[in-house]
């Protein structure tokens, strides 16, 4: 197999020439593999990029990637990966920071766990055996747990504790050459997150490993100060992206529900008996609602032809008819149990409603608008 450790750098001077050496002696260790280490240099000022391309002129597995100009962690891991897959043929890629707060003897480490049969390998600060240093302040060091507990609970990923660990290894086929990079939330550090949930979502078996997060050696940090909120915004995008169908759904319903209610209430007072009432206002809903989940909720999925709308709106039909009589059924109980009055009228409307919502996503995403299975 073929390895790529990725560094990315910027102004590590200090640091990058005994970064490389540490690395090349760690890879020796790997015999099995064949090991590059590809530099993504953002123009460091510092003359960075020199250093290694001096260095790489004498050693064919070390190659330098320079970039036009400081983009971000994100953006050079990104443009490191696609380097490494299309140009170099790598099988597996490593994500690894240039200023030994990652233990390059930890490399061979990680590609033993490809080797078992793990497609991605999260060098971990929060499993037993992992550490932060013991010199970062209260604040850096609460940030950095609660924030992974954070992103545990609402991306749904229990089996991983360190979200934002910057020490990796990918396996290529089947996961990092099915992502759509370019499409990966951040530029910055949160880019971590969404690669990560990117993975979990095409079923890439996880595992993590322990490792002490070190003290930077030389030189300073590159965070970016916004890094906690872009990280927020990641997480949380991914998760209404997510759910975005059913929030979506909620809105239409919301909007279906209000027709409904008031619809019911004026049929109620003026014309109708209430349990009639509550069959015509729900017979409207149900074409507002429908007209709005097909161009809007499930527009992915539309219906197309004049057959088929045809047809599906007449599986509709049936299906929605079901909870409005049974609603009207309740509304009619309830008036002749507590009177034709506002309360009972509509205490019986509400939990045919409650019903109705229920009914309804079921057979709407599950039926009428259901996911087309992926032919791959
Ligand atoms: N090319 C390029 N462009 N390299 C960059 C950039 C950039 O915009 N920003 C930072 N780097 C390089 C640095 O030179 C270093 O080698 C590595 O990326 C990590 O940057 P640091 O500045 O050392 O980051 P950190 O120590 O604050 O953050 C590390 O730990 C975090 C967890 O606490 C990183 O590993 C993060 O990914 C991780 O989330
Ligand atoms: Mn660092």
């Amino acid at each position: 197999m073929k390895i790529v450790i990725v560094v990315p750098t910027y102004n590590e001077a200090e640091n990058i020439k005994r970064l490389l050496s540490s690395a090349l002696e760690a890879c020796k260790k790997v015999l099995r593999h064949e090991c590059f280490i590809l530099v993504v240099d953002g123009n460091s000022p510092d003359g960075t990029g020199k250093i290694v391309s001096n260095t790489a002129a004498q050693n064919p597995n070390i190659l330098l990637l320079p970039e036009r100009e400081k983009g971000g962690l994100g953006a050079a891991y990104i443009y490191g990966f696609k380097y490494a897959m299309e140009t170099i043929g790598a099988d597996v890629v490593m994500e690894m920071d240039a200023d030994f707060q990652h233990n390059p003897n930890d490399i061979p480490r990680f590609i033993d766990q490809i080797d078992k049969g793990y497609d991605y390998v999260i060098g971990s600060r929060f499993v037993k055996g992992g550490s932060i240093p013991k010199s970062w302040s209260l604040d850096r060091k609460i940030l950095s747990v609660g924030g992974s507990i954070f992103s545990k609970i609402v991306l749904g990923i229990f089996e991983v504790s360190d979200f934002t660990s910057g020490f990796k290894a990918s396996r290529v086929k089947g996961y990092l050459d099915r992502l759509d990079l370019d499409s990966v939330r951040s530029k910055g550090f949160a880019y971590k997150i969404d690669l990560l949930f990117k993975m979990h979502k095409l079923g890439a078996k996880i595992v993590e490993l322990p490792i002490e997060f070190g003290v930077r050696d030389r030189g300073d940090s590159k965070m970016e100060s916004n890094n906690f909120v872009d990280s927020l915004r990641v997480v949380l995008a991914i998760r209404i992206n997510e759910n975005k169908e059913f929030i979506k759904f909620l809105c239409v319903g919301s909007a279906g529900f209000v027709t409904d209610a008031l619809l019911f209430n004026v049929l109620r007072i003026t014309v109708f008996d209430p349990a009639l009432s509550a069959i015509a206002s729900g017979l409207v809903a149900m074409l507002v609602t429908y007209t709005l989940n097909n161009v809007w909720s499930f527009g992915e999925r539309r219906i197309a032809g004049l057959a088929k709308t045809l047809v599906t709106f007449v599986v509709y039909c049936s299906s929605s008819i079901i909870p409005i009589i049974v609603r009207s059924q309740l509304v009619d109980l309830f008036v002749k149990a507590f009177g034709h009055s506002l309360v009972p009228a509509n205490t019986g409307f509400l939990i045919g409603i409650v019903f109705g919502l229920v009914w309804n996503y079921i057979v709407y995403s599950k039926i009428i608008w259901r996911k087309v299975p992926d032919r791959n």
